[in-house]
């Protein structure tokens, strides 16, 4: 295949795309779905409006031919949706994606569908967990199982030989965490990644004084840990750090305190078929009536080019630089855009 690898207008190449397979989710992360906005009411997307598996490989096809080699399928959670495995299976069969991840809240993956996945052919899976505590975990996810997301954390390790783990941190509610978390799973062949509590959407009550940097972290940890701070990998979310003396590894998701958009190499595709350039987009491109309506590749592949050659998004920097104030844009919900 010919790739004409395309940059935008800060010169930033493309190559991960996040794919949504579903807005809806069965827990209510406080940070992410709140119970009260979420509720028996809330409209999400209907099922004809969601791209069918064929028309996401579809997109991916087309999206390689300009440099994409990593997916991560999102949600909403991933494993609502029905036969992922035959979408992964589609992916690693009829395109080139060398790296297909899942980020999942992991109550759903049972050793059988884990075992399912991995023979599909999907290489990593990462599962948020924000605390070892029920009490603490009740209080910010009032539909969380502990032990199913516990045992689906050793459940990858066992099937995929490595996990990710996503803890997203917030002050005077599970801080208090991290070093039992990492206490846990510090023999493990894992990477414990530590997430600033983001200002997405607009339901989630972000506030900067609810944020803890990871600068702060790592002071922390450093009276407990030995660490080592690794090689930086260029486009990459996350500063990862060797636990010297265990096997785990330590790593930063630091989006409001040194945000990553002068490397962002990303875009995202909604469960609809909505294409956005940014975490942060107010906007959209219509991918799933671009390809309904034209059963030709080059309708698609010119409008991808147009979007991503005046891409100029950075609003985590833009916010950043502004001194973290709660910028007035409506924003589109982490669960719809994918994370
Ligand atoms: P890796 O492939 O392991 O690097 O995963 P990832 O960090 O790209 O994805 P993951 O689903 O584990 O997300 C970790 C955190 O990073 C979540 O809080 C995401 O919302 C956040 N995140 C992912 N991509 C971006 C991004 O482009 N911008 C911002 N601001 N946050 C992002
Ligand atoms: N801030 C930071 N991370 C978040 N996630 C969901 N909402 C937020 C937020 N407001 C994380 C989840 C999941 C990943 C896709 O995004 O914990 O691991
Ligand atoms: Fe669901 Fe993940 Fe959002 Fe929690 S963070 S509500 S598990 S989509
Ligand atoms: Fe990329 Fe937007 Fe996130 Fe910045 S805020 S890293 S531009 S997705």
């Amino acid at each position: 295949m010919l790739i004409n690898n395309i940059t935008d207008k800060y010169n930033r190449p493309f190559n991960y795309l996040r794919i949504s397979v579903t807005d809806r989710c069965n827990f209510r992360c406080a940070y992410c779905m709140p119970k009260e906005i979420f509720d028996s009411g809330y409209k999400f997307l209907k099922k004809h409006d969601l791209l069918s598996f064929e028309e996401i490989v579809r997109v991916v096809k087309g999206l390689e031919s300009f440099g994409l080699n990593k997916i991560r399928l999102t949600g909403g959670e991933p494993l609502l949706r029905k036969n992922i495995e035959k979408l992964i299976h589609k992916i690693k069969t009829k395109t080139n994606i060398k790296h297909l991840a899942l980020t999942t809240n992991g109550s759903l993956l049972t050793q059988k569908k884990a075992k399912l996945l991995r023979e599909v052919g999907l290489d990593e899976i990462t599962i948020s967990l924000d605390s070892l505590n029920p009490y603490i975990n009740k209080k910010l996810n009032p539909l969380n199982d502990d032990k199913n997301v516990i045992d689906a954390i050793y459940t990858t390790l066992d099937v995929f030989n490595f996990v990710k783990i996503n803890i997203v941190v917030m002050k005077n509610i599970n801080d208090s965490e991290i070093f039992k978390i990492i206490h846990n799973f510090k023999d493990t062949n894992s990477e414990l990644r530590f997430i600033e509590f983001m200002d997405v959407g607009e339901t989630n009550r972000w506030d900067v004084d609810k944020v803890i940097t990871s600068e702060d972290l790592i002071k922390k940890i450093k009276k407990t840990f030995n660490i080592k701070k690794s090689h930086p990998v260029l486009g990459a979310t996350s500063q990862k750090w060797k636990l010297l003396d265990y096997k785990a590894s330590v790593a930063f998701i630091s989006s409001i305190s040194k945000p990553f958009c002068n490397t962002c190499n990303r875009g995202r595709l909604s469960a609809d078929g909505k294409f956005y350039t940014c975490l942060f987009s107010t906007h959209g491109n219509d991918l799933l009536q671009v390809i309904r309506n034209s059963p030709k590749d080059d309708v698609l592949e010119n409008l991808f080019s147009s979007i991503w050659s005046t891409r100029l998004d950075k609003y985590s920097l833009i916010r950043n630089l502004n001194k973290n104030i709660k910028i007035k844009i409506p924003k589109i919900e982490m669960s719809y855009i994918g994370g």
